[in-house]
């Protein structure tokens, strides 16, 4: 494996190995993304390889190019209105976290959408991003590089400690911007569905097209009757250490062991529960917030970072503060709720 800094060479290189058939670890603004060509389905195995991902699980196709849609979807399928709306979309989201689920091309070898008829496709606002998607031949099927339902890495390091040997480059740009993944839409039915809150606020999407319908429910949740994203599995974004969430008044009421570790998420909230301590337990508690001025954006961006650094052998217990739940909130919650296992969790 090779770990090499974003330069032009870097680039090209990596490039190569795609056309190749290999798989390279890259920045986007959301997290990093583990890429193959689009259309290669053997270099798409080896993806779903390297992350132990099933096979029931499809992966982000990256472009780096509106006029590469024609490529790899078949918009003849979408309906007029619904053209529409992905057209006006595209218009104000693209470059951005958001995927937009469509009819896919036959170019898209089945492997890739888990034998589904479409794809989520995303145009990432990332300029390393976008040289490498446009120098490997203009389509980068891209899950985030790392292990099937474990922490998404949201620096190059990440990748290196948890996938390390399997991938055959990564490449270093830094930390993530944002911080979670894209927000997928699925703009197939009659109805526009959000499948995963992300980057692109609900709120946004709703003031540009109207109403959306709520179709995150985890698969395999009765209430949803039936498996509406594949990838959507109630436990995800895991660390190994057990986490729990709860809402400030909750947290107050949570005993603090040696070990615990305590995630807020602004800083009047940290002070509040800590007038709330003995002096001793203040001294026991690892203490981490994710935005004193309680930013949503700065709070998304440090999520992941934030689990990562706690997910370490002296830590027995992680428990996490919601976010409000609007905005960006809406993803660092559903993040946190999917990552929650273990002592005193809700599952
Ligand atoms: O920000 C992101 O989206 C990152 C970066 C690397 O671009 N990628 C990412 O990929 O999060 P991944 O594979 O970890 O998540 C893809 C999500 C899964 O929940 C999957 O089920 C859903 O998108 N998805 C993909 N294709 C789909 C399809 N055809 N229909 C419904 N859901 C789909
Ligand atoms: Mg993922």
């Amino acid at each position: 494996m090779e770990y090499l800094s974003v330069s032009p060479e870097s680039l090209r290189k990596a490039a190569g190995i795609i056309r190749n058939g290999g798989i390279v670890a890259f920045p986007t603004e959301t997290v990093y993304g583990l890429g193959a060509d689009a259309c290669n389905a053997e270099a798409l195995a080896k993806v779903f390889e390297a992350k132990r991902r099933p096979s029931f699980d499809p992966l982000i196709i990256h472009i780096a190019d509106i006029k590469t849609l024609e490529d790899i979807a078949d918009l003849s399928l979408l309906s007029e209105k619904n053209r529409e709306k992905l057209f006006l979309l595209a218009e104000n989201f693209w470059p951005g976290p958001l995927s937009l689920v469509m009819p896919k091309s036959k170019k898209i070898p089945g492997i890739a959408t888990a034998g589904l008829s479409t794809a989520a496709i995303r145009f990432p606002d990332h300029q390393a991003a976008l040289s490498l998607i446009s120098l490997s031949g203009g389509a980068l099927a891209a899950p985030s590089a790392n292990p099937f339902g474990s922490l998404s890495p949201t620096r190059a390091e990440h990748v290196r400690d948890k996938l390390g040997e399997k991938v055959d480059m990564i490449l270093d740009g830094g930390s993530a911007r944002i911080g979670v993944e894209s927000t997928v839409l699925d703009i197939t039915g009659g109805c526009i569905k959000i499948l995963r809150p992300g980057g692109t606020p609900k709120e946004a999407v709703e003031n540009l097209i109207g109403p959306i319908q709520d179709g995150s429910a985890a698969a395999g949740d009765t209430a949803s009757g039936g498996l509406v994203s594949p990838g959507r599995l109630k436990s995800h974004y895991a660390p190994k250490t057990p986490l729990s969430v709860f809402t400030l008044e909750e947290l107050i009421r949570q005993p603090c062991g040696p070990g615990s570790a305590f995630v807020f998420f602004d800083a009047p909230s940290r002070d509040a529960w800590a007038a709330t301590q003995p002096p001793a337990a203040l001294e026991k508690a690892v203490i981490r917030v994710l935005s004193p001025s309680g930013r949503l954006v700065e709070a998304a961006a440090s999520l992941f970072q934030t689990l990562h650094e706690l997910d370490s052998p002296e830590i027995s217990r992680i428990l996490a503060q919601l976010a409000p739940q609007e905005g960006l909130g809406q993803a660092i919650n559903d993040r946190l709720r999917r990552a929650e296992w273990g002592m005193g969790s809700r599952e």
